[in-house]
């Protein structure tokens, strides 16, 4: 589903360059679940992106269900990200001018689905907010706009889901919500999951993890698959 081949990120800066990731390798079957461990600045979300082609890599190459993203250009890599892939972000990221059913609606819209809104009210119900379609981000609490934007990531039916700190912005009770949801509308898609976290509790829930340290993959793959 995903293969990652000697990635290297480095950014330039006035005092020379800056190793993000480093000879970074790995790949991920279709269906499973794959947790990204690190400190906070070991380049979890940097790696993230290149996987999802939100930012291009200075080495090495990504093939993402057999598209090369680095062979693309910024509008192929925005196809195969509407065709393919989901995000879920610690903030949420949804739209403040639309509602709760526009946001859900909004990637069905932009790939050019016929039906929009019955698949998005289905799946809004499915996360509990059914009573809740015309209010805006704003009038939500954050749990309930995570679940708009899990409803968001998932009524596309993604091949690949990425989620960076899902619940970074919410309290215990609530992040576990929304990780149980996270995990049972996966399971029932049979999506392929990429879920950066550093929660050691939640990352031994996923088939896999990937460690980074200082911009380097650590081992534990192996030792865990
Ligand atoms: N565009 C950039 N320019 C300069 N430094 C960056 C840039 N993007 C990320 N970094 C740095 O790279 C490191 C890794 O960042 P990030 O991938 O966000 O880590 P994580 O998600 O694991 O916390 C951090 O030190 C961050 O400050
Ligand atoms: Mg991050």
């Amino acid at each position: 589903m995903l293969l990652v081949e000697s990635l290297g990120k480095q950014v330039p800066l006035p005092g020379g360059p800056l190793t993000i990731l480093e000879d970074v390798g790995f790949s991920i079957c279709r269906g499973e679940t794959v947790a990204v461990v690190g400190a906070s600045g070991s380049g979890k979300s940097t790696l993230l992106s290149l996987m999802a082609g939100l930012d291009v890599p200075t080495r090495g190459r990504v093939l993402l269900d057999g598209h090369e993203l680095s062979a693309l250009d910024e509008d192929g890599r925005a196809r195969v990200r509407g065709e393919k892939v989901g995000f879920v972000f610690q903030n949420f990221q949804l739209l403040p001018s639309l509602t709760a059913l526009e946001n859900v609606m909004l990637p069905l819209e932009l790939r050019g689905d016929g039906e929009v809104e019955a698949p998005a009210r289905q799946i809004l119900a499915r996360v509990g907010l059914g009573e809740r379609l015309d209010h805006y981000p704003r009038q939500l609490s954050g749990g309930e706009q995570q679940r708009v934007a899990l409803a968001r990531a998932f009524v596309t039916a993604p091949a690949l889901l990425f989620a960076d700190e899902p619940t970074g912005n919410l309290d215990s009770h609530t992040g576990e919500a929304i990780i149980g949801l996270l995990f049972e509308l996966n399971a029932a898609a049979g999506t392929t999951l990429v879920l950066v976290t550093h929660d050691e509790q939640l990352a031994a829930r996923c088939h896999h993890r990937l460690r980074l340290d200082a911009g380097r993959l650590m081992d534990d793959r192996v030792a865990s698959a």
